[in-house]
């Protein structure tokens, strides 16, 4: 979609968003959304994108987002049918969503390999040339995924959640989904992380390019994060989301509580810690099965 079309797409958008329930039912309506929901699979319009100009270099597209919502409003409930692979001779699956969101499809030509065994991709989701699923793996509406990155089984990708290139998602890793409030930032997963199994990346999280999180790292907003390299403690504020630096290498640890019941009965909180930040021996601790791409 060209900027001219996004220019185009915006008020019309807006209008519908701001109709409320009137708007189900609008053919017009659902045209404008169905535009959005194509330009999002094409990967041409995103619900955040990079901006230098930005204070925490993103910008969230939050008609976008209103865009996405408008599709929930607009969409009845349908039941939605399926073949598990085995084409005619596998088994019939049923589902049910809205009309609006039904499942992606894909084909060789896409370049994207979405192995068997119960992964979906929503409508609305963008994943880009060289993008792997493993199954299970789940990628919601507005979510943009892109080129060479792995997503490994029972991984999530949360709505308008934003991947970058060659990421890592391991086996079981949540990234969280932000669609409400709209200005809100999703969760963004810059270029060639990391991202280890068993790890949750919440609320508007921004993982920075390079960054590494062991097996097991929570993040959310209120998690403060123990920057040991800089001596300094990270955490997100009303205007900032939790940042995670590039190239940090992020653990699981603990800290004891320092006041009251919890301090008397000895208790520790989970607290994520930079350890260091990459180096020669985590580019080698991280260096993945080109082969199996
Ligand atoms: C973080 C990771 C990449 C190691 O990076 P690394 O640069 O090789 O780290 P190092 O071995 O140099 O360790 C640096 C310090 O962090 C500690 N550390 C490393 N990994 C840790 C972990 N997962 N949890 C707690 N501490 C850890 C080390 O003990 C060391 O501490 P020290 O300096 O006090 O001895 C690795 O631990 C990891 O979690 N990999 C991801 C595993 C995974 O989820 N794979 C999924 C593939 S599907």
């Amino acid at each position: 979609m060209t900027a001219i079309d996004a220019a185009a797409l915006e008020p019309t958008i807006e209008h519908w968003f701001a109709q409320g329930a009137a708007a189900a039912g609008n053919k017009d309506a659902l045209a404008a959304f169905l535009q959005l929901r194509d330009a999002l699979e094409s990967g041409s319009l995103r619900s955040a994108e990079p901006d230098a100009a930005a204070p925490t270099g993103w910008r969230v597209n939050a008609w976008v987002k209103r865009g996405i919502l408008l599709g929930f409003r607009l969409g009845a409930l349908e039941e939605m049918r399926g073949r598990s692979p085995g084409g005619a001779g596998g088994a019939l699956l049923s589902f049910v969503d809205k009309a609006t969101y039904p499942a992606r499809h894909f084909t060789a030509e896409d370049g994207i390999r979405i192995v068997p065994g119960g992964s979906s991709v929503r409508s609305g989701a963008f994943l880009a040339r060289g993008v792997v699923m493993m199954p299970p793996a789940y990628v919601n509406a507005g979510a943009y995924v892109d080129e060479g990155t792995m997503i490994d089984s029972h991984a999530l990708v949360g709505s308008c959640a934003q991947i970058g290139k060659r990421v890592h998602l391991s086996a079981a890793a949540q990234i969280g989904g932000v669609l409400e409030p709209v200005n809100a930032s999703p969760v963004i997963i810059e270029d060639d992380c990391l991202i280890g199994g068993n790890t949750g990346v919440y609320e508007g999280t921004i993982v920075r390019a390079r960054a590494v999180l062991a097996a097991g790292v929570i993040l959310t907003r209120g998690t403060p994060v123990y920057d040991l390299p800089n001596d300094a403690i990270l955490k997100a504020t009303a205007d900032t989301p939790l940042i995670i630096p590039s190239g940090a290498v992020v653990v699981a640890g603990s800290r004891p509580i320092q006041h009251g019941p919890g301090k008397t009965l000895g208790l520790s909180v989970y607290t994520p810690i930079i350890v260091k930040y990459r180096d020669e021996k985590t580019d080698l601790s991280t260096t993945l099965e080109d082969l199996l791409r």
